[in-house]
């Protein structure tokens, strides 16, 4: 039977590819899409969640924007890494998919409490939605089977050198959900750094000879450009979808059982994820952290993914 899900997106390159795999692939069942301000500000990342639904024509996932700021420090957007549009590369089309008027935490309520099963999060973006959720609605963390996020390292981060970009944004809303109680899954710059979208990867979504395998090349071409320029990658990690692949086949992302805390107050260490991988502090488990990447596994889900998808949207 396919997990169902909800995914909580800030689209994004990678956020983007996200949706394409959570929706292409037979293992889970997509409820919805909801958006929240991170890599640009919510009226554009909520564009961009339409704008990848209308190319790979997915017509039938109920899209809502939700917070478009963090719940306590100001917002910083990612233009230097996604472009002013948030997903630069690809020229969209008007979307044709809609956005309900609905607030996201609303519809992640409304549909967490109508499912007939424990439904899982996957959020891949600040978690200002998934924070408001819990604390709005206290009664939804029963219908959540877990949250398995994209988020936080074991190691060093990609905004300051201690934080990560979803939980730097964010550190308060970080810190309420690995405190919540409800099962989480991290899975961090330290394994998603591995899912590295070669120019193998891309020949293979090149060679499907869809519409949508170009715009992932694309997509992917500007994300290269941006990591090449920032980082000295030679090829982009795709952080967001290895948390849906997480989800699809738990073999794929490795985890162990861990102690993670959000540093608050640190002058240079705010939004710092503390990993205690070793159990150096006497710190109850609270989450599920991934250190390994099956990369051949990954990508060959995440291509079967977009392929399925072009192959149905013609
Ligand atoms: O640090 C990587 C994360 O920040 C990804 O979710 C990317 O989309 C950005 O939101
Ligand atoms: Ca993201």
């Amino acid at each position: 039977m396919p997990v169902p899900i909800i995914i909580d997106c800030d689209p994004g390159h990678d956020d983007a590819v996200a949706i394409l795999l959570a929706a292409g692939d037979p293992a889970v069942d997509l409820l919805a899409i909801t958006t929240v301000a991170g890599n640009q500000v919510v009226k554009k990342t909520t564009l961009n969640a339409r704008r990848i639904c209308t190319a790979a024509g997915i017509t039938d996932v109920p899209i809502a924007a939700g917070c478009a700021q963090p719940l306590v420090q100001q917002l910083y957007v990612a233009d230097d890494v996604h472009g002013d549009s948030g997903m630069d590369g690809p020229r969209f089309g008007e979307p044709t998919v809609d956005a309900l008027p609905e607030h996201a935490v609303d519809l992640m309520y409304r549909i967490l409490t109508g499912h007939p099963e424990p439904v899982t999060l996957v959020p891949t973006a600040p978690l200002t939605n998934i924070a408001l959720l819990l604390t709005r609605y206290p009664d939804a963390a029963a219908h959540i089977r877990e949250i398995v996020l994209m988020g936080g390292s074991t190691e060093r981060g990609n905004r300051t050198p201690a934080a990560e970009f979803n939980v730097y944004v964010d550190p308060e809303a970080a810190d309420i959900v690995f405190r919540s109680g409800v099962p989480v899954t991290m899975c961090g710059l330290n394994v998603t750094h591995r899912a590295l979208a070669t120019p193998d990867v891309l020949a293979r979504l090149e060679g499907l000879g869809t519409e949508l395998g170009r715009i992932c090349v694309e997509l992917m071409t500007f994300f290269a450009s941006t990591y090449r320029r920032l980082w000295g990658f030679e090829a982009p990690p795709l952080h967001d979808p290895v948390a849906v692949a997480r989800v699809i086949d738990p073999s794929i992302v490795h985890c162990v059982d861990a102690s993670v805390v959000v540093e608050l107050r640190g002058q240079h260490t705010r939004g710092a994820t503390v990993v205690d991988l070793h159990q150096y502090l006497d710190r109850p488990v609270n989450a599920q952290v991934a250190v390994a990447l099956d990369g051949e596994k990954f990508w060959d889900r995440v291509i079967a993914a977009v392929d399925t998808l072009g192959k149905r949207k013609g």
